[in-house]
């Protein structure tokens, strides 16, 4: 198996190039700081850090659940997307199992389905959007979960509701289909299909969401999962009783109530994704057409020097080498400034 290589943290990019501001565009974080509210919200909480969280996030499902129309029943928190990942691989994959995985995509997933003793089948990607019909041509009887990004990390593209449903009907009974929504708060997109319309209609799929991208809170890690509630019990059972701690499931809950927050949060990535995709084409730079906070940017040459050329400036990117595809970078959009700040290091350093 092969390590995480996570995006450099500022601290490590500020000593390494004596730097006192840098601008993280690497992991797909929220550029904005977190209201006040939330923060005297996790201050008041440190009253309970005495006793154990609610491992089953009661107060927190139940706003949840109302906001998504469903029962709580639906729902199961998880330490980030990331902890959900491994659940539901721990639920469903057994030693000699395959798991069909599209390529480049989200590296959890692979590692997940290794952890399990299972064999990750990988099936490339068409240009930049998942390939759902040579994933169905994978199947054999030994395939029990097939892993969908949508929209997809790292190309922010989505699948239609209409390829998603024939590709459903066409798939055996048996398998679990696992749609990763981390960017669902993102999706403008009106075809685009959302786990809330399968979850009673088609109990093999399971919806993954997280606080960590449009709300802002990836630091303290609240993810969920969203399936039937027989597949929820299944899930529960692998469940380590108290993985949400009681810091992240109050800032969850707080951020919920101040919706506002993520609302604008989401306005200002979806009116930054435009201008910025605009800027890049103009200047000969095309992306695809972006569902997420975050731009998948073709370049005339190699993606890791650009990406150390920008760093002296100031700031990070992800390199697409490390999804396999050297002529990228992967940029996460971030506010006005920074994203002026970004364009400029990047003309002077393609220049
Ligand atoms: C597609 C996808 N799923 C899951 C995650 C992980 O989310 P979390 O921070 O909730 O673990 C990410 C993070 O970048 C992601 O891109």
């Amino acid at each position: 198996m092969r390590p995480y290589i996570p995006g450099k943290p500022l601290v490590e990019v500020k000593e390494e190039l004596g730097l006192t501001e840098v601008v993280k565009l690497a992991s797909n974080e929220c550029p904005l700081e977190l209201p006040g509210l939330v923060l005297e919200t996790i201050l008041k909480q440190a009253t309970d850090l005495t006793r154990y969280p609610d491992g089953n996030c009661r107060i927190l499902g139940r706003e949840l659940a109302s906001r998504l129309g469903l029962q709580t029943d639906c729902l199961l928190f998880g330490n980030g997307a990331e902890e959900c990942i491994r659940l539901v691989a721990q639920a469903f994959l057994n030693q000699g199992d395959q798991a069909i995985i599209p390529k480049p995509i989200f590296d959890a997933y692979e590692t997940a389905t290794i952890l399990c003793g299972a064999e990750p089948v990988m099936v490339p990607l068409i240009g930049y959007d998942i390939d759902l019909k040579s994933i169905s041509a994978k199947v054999t009887e030994k395939t029990k979960l097939i892993w969908l990004c949508n929209p997809a990390n790292p190309t922010a593209t989505v699948f239609n509701k209409e390829a998603f449903d024939r590709f459903l009907a066409e798939l055996p009974e048996n398998i679990v289909v696992v749609l990763d929504e981390a960017y669902y708060e993102f999706v403008t997109d009106k075809n685009c299909p959302h786990t809330e319309h399968y979850l009673f209609k088609d109990d093999r799929v399971i919806g993954l969401r997280t606080f960590s991208k449009a709300y802002g809170l990836a630091g303290l890690r609240v993810g969920y999962i969203m399936a039937h509630p027989e597949v929820i019990k299944l899930i529960a059972k692998v469940k380590l009783p108290f993985n949400v701690n009681v810091a992240a499931q109050a800032a969850a809950l707080a951020l919920l109530r101040e919706e506002n927050f993520a609302k604008g949060h989401v306005e200002l990535i979806c009116r930054e994704r435009e201008r910025v995709a605009r800027s890049l084409a103009e200047n000969g730079l095309k992306s695809p057409v972006s569902q997420t906070n975050f731009l998948f940017v073709r370049l005339p040459g190699s993606g890791d020097e650009v990406f150390r050329e920008l760093m002296p400036k100031g700031f990070i990117v992800r390199p697409g080498s490390i999804f396999g595809m050297p002529d990228h970078i992967r940029l996460s959009l971030g506010s006005e400034d920074q994203n002026d700040g970004f364009l400029k290091a990047l003309d002077e350093a393609l220049n």
